[in-house]
């Protein structure tokens, strides 16, 4: 089996910022109010010609960068979002174009939780030996889909992009387990209506059906539930335990949900990455740039375990444990794998030890195949002319004879 390991990564953000005393010229709320209900003090808003694909191109052509790959070596996009440039055609083929890559391209909608999915999707690719270079990327341009006079909404999101090349390799890492979950019937609580069952008409637009609305309350306790759940899930079927973890990279959508559920897994918050107070909620971005920030400011080393939990609309969630890099340490408790690694490595000796054996053998059988051969060849010819002596003998003395004559 392979693995994916994380060879790139970039993020992309936009270069202008709505602060919270911003907001409060806009609609009836306090830097006080949103600070202390959600941690959030700025985000990134997309300023014009700035959009899902563009910002997701510039987030992948930095990965791409770091990986040392160059576009046409991918062999699968993977775009997560829900606020595409357009319906139809997806965002992810704008992106393959725009990267000048020669590779098929798909759109992942799964709410805020789709990085999470995307990486885990590249990694059933990988490992099934199908594909070697897949580039996944979580953006948002939510600022689109606001109405910047809801008070209860506007003030939560931001937008950007970030992603990740997924390589195949041998050794254990990248993505070591995942939980992918769903609950339908939650839908109500977070969308955007706009699409087959409810088409943009005069009235429709009126009633302002094509902004994002959201049932703050119920999402932030369906949020609670999920975070931990998924999160100690993910971390089993990985086989590991909390300890083992180096960081913890939530879903940035409130700090309250953020610090409830480290609490809920008695980890302490330096064990948490959060930096929901510059970007505030990306929606799908969110991950992958905390991720990408994270390594950048140095909190992610080679070989330390990360725990990626994300829940959003549907309402849907994901976990992932991820191995980062490819250490010397194959696994936190790499003592335990020391000695699985030493027998590997007698194993390889003696099947080669073995194999140069066996071509040998078969060599020196072929030679003396040949020879036997030849030697039989030999015996039947010189029967052949035994045979046919007195014939030629015969058949010689008559043509002597008739030339005398
Ligand atoms: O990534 C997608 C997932 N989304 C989420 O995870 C969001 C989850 N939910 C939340 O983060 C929180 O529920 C919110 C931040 C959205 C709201 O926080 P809350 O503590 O649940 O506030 P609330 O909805 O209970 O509202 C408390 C009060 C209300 O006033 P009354 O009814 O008590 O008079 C709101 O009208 O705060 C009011 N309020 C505001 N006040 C000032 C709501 N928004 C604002 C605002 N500024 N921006």
């Amino acid at each position: 089996m392979k693995y994916g390991r994380i060879v790139g990564w970039g993020k992309c953000a936009p270069a202008k910022i709505l602060t919270n005393f911003d907001l409060e010229k806009m609609v009836d709320t306090t830097d006080e109010w949103i600070r202390a209900r959600t941690g959030i003090r700025q985000r990134h808003v997309a300023s014009d010609g700035e959009t899902t694909a563009t910002m997701s191109a510039a987030a992948g052509r930095a990965a791409l960068a770091q990986a040392g790959l160059e576009p046409k070596e991918l062999d699968l996009i993977i775009v997560a979002t829900s606020s595409p440039d357009y319906l139809v055609p997806a965002a992810s083929s704008q992106v393959q174009d725009l990267l000048g890559a020669k590779c098929g391209a798909f759109q992942l909608g799964a709410g805020c939780t789709g990085f999470v999915y995307g990486l885990a999707t590249a990694q059933a690719f990988i490992s099934t030996g199908v594909h070697k270079n897949i580039l996944v990327v979580g953006a948002e341009t939510i600022s689109r889909n606001v109405n910047w006079k809801d008070r209860e909404t506007c003030v939560l999101f931001g937008d950007g992009a970030g992603a990740v090349i997924v390589q195949a390799c041998d050794e254990p890492t990248g993505v070591l387990s995942f939980v992918l979950g769903s609950d339908g019937s939650g839908a109500e609580h977070l969308g955007v209506n706009i699409g087959a069952h409810a088409v943009m008409t005069p009235a429709a637009l009126e009633r302002g059906d094509h902004y994002l609305h959201m049932n703050g309350r119920e999402v932030f306790k369906f949020a609670t539930r999920v975070m931990g759940q998924a999160a100690l899930e993910v971390i089993n079927r990985a086989g590991m335990s909390l300890a083992d973890i180096d960081l913890l990279i939530p879903h940035q959508a409130n700090l309250r949900i953020i610090e409830l559920a480290a609490r809920h897994l008695n980890l302490p918050m330096d064990k948490v990455l959060v930096n929901i107070q510059n970007y505030g909620n990306t929606s799908a971005a969110s991950i992958p740039i905390a991720l990408v920030e994270a390594v950048e400011a140095g909190r992610i080393k080679e070989g330390d375990t990360l725990c990626l939990v994300g829940f959003g609309a549907g309402l849907t969630w994901a976990a992932a444990v991820v191995r980062w890099g490819v250490s010397e340490r194959p696994f936190a408790m790499s003592s335990m794998f020391a000695p699985v690694r030493r027998v590997r490595d007698r194993a390889g000796v003696t099947l080669r030890m073995a194999q140069s054996q066996v071509a040998m053998q078969t060599l020196g059988a072929r030679r003396a195949l040949q020879k036997g051969t030849a030697r039989a060849v030999e015996a039947v010819k010189s029967k052949a002319s035994l045979a046919l002596l007195p014939l030629y003998t015969r058949l010689d003395k008559r043509y002597t004879r008739n030339k005398r004559e």
